[in-house]
């Protein structure tokens, strides 16, 4: 056999492989969708609780929800914040929720001056508390770019417009609401709860959140679980999914912030030593980006969400299976953004 038929078979049986693996990942796709069950249902807990509101508790809500948003909670950063605004939100739900401030079964606290905790005494101490979490403060707003102003809290198709609506004072006029409302139907809790609300989550919560931590720490309480501010409800973010999907939150990605010092005799440029202290910080950073954390994308409950979904958009939750990963993994790279400072002596790093 010549050399060049031997090329060609040796081609032919490459091409002939190729088409043989394509054929099957097309027969493991079409497989997958039309034998994935159709709206999965996965809870199959206890019905919700019935909740009926009169229209005038609806008007109160809503009410709530805007006097809420009128108020600029903003933090621009840990040393900069609206403390007007923090000490009228104080006030301003002292006034909303009445029943809430002067309930027997509520101890309320004031924490670092502007964070609320709120302790709900249930009937059976031997159960264990948990905890519902929201916070009071907002980013920065400039109007700009804004189809009403964005402290208005104005209504418009239906909607409540405003800085807040979603991050995350509807969280907290909610739980305030649903307890008010609760408490004037005569409830009465088995199990005990707390209610955390933190005054400077957009910047830390170094004031907020770590400082309710402590005082109920030094009380020696544990809880059951804590639940926070979660995910929205998203119409037209998932692609593919015509309907709007309730999305749950159980967990965040976390950040990391680095400071790598590295201390170098200094030289001259006339002079320069053969390996100078940039050089050896860029190897480092460069070492760290390619150690990324592992991808533990789809062995978490990420896994069911997807199982939900797969119902309403066939295609693209197969191809997530097949291959473990699906266009969201692109959400999954990490990002490293950097900051340099340099010095004298030092050349500082940030990895924010
Ligand atoms: C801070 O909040 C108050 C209302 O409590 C408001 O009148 C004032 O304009 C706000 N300050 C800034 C800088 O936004
Ligand atoms: C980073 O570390 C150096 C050396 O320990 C220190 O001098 C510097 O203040 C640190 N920078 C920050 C922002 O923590």
């Amino acid at each position: 056999m010549s050399r060049a038929r031997c090329w060609r078979g040796a081609g032919g049986a490459f091409l002939g492989l190729l088409l043989c693996g394509v054929g099957i990942l097309v027969a493991a796709l079409l497989l997958r969708t039309f034998t994935l069950p159709s709206n999965r249902v996965i809870w199959q807990g206890p019905a919700v609780a019935e909740v009926v509101f009169t229209s005038e508790e609806r008007q109160l809500l809503k009410r709530a929800l805007v006097g809420a948003v009128r108020i600029p909670t903003v933090s621009v950063s840990e040393e900069e914040q609206n403390y007007t605004a923090l000490a009228e939100f104080g006030e301003y739900i002292r006034k909303v929720f009445p029943r809430v401030f002067s309930s027997s079964i509520i101890k309320h606290e004031v924490v670092a001056e502007f964070s609320h905790l709120f302790t709900v005494q249930g009937a059976d101490q031997s159960l264990k508390p948990y905890m519902i979490l929201a916070h009071l403060d907002v980013v920065p707003a400039p109007p700009e770019g804004w189809d009403v102003p964005p402290f208005s809290g104005e209504e418009r198709d239906g909607y409540i417009y405003g800085r807040g609506t979603l991050d995350d004072k509807s969280c907290v006029i909610g739980v305030l609401q649903a307890l008010e409302l609760m408490l004037k139907r005569g409830y009465k809790p088995k199990r005990s709860f707390y209610i955390g609300l933190g005054h400077d989550e957009e910047v830390s919560g170094h004031n907020g959140a770590m400082k309710i931590v402590e005082r109920l720490q030094s009380r020696g309480v544990k809880l059951l679980f804590v639940l926070d501010e979660g995910l929205a409800v998203l119409d037209g973010v998932i692609q593919g999914v015509k309907r709007p999907v309730a999305l749950i939150g159980t967990t965040e990605k976390g950040s990391i912030t680095l400071n790598l010092t590295v201390n170098q005799p200094p030289g001259h440029s006339s002079m320069p030593p053969e390996e100078t202290s940039i050089g050896i910080l860029s190897a480092a950073v460069s070492r760290l980006e390619r150690n990324p954390l592992p991808n533990m994308f789809g062995v978490g409950p990420e896994a069911s969400m997807f199982e939900q979904l797969a119902g309403e958009v066939r295609i693209m939750i197969t191809l997530w299976y097949l291959k473990r990963v699906s266009l969201m993994s692109l959400l999954e790279k990490n990002t490293l953004a950097w900051r340099w400072a340099l010095g004298h002596k030092n050349v500082v790093l940030f990895l924010l």
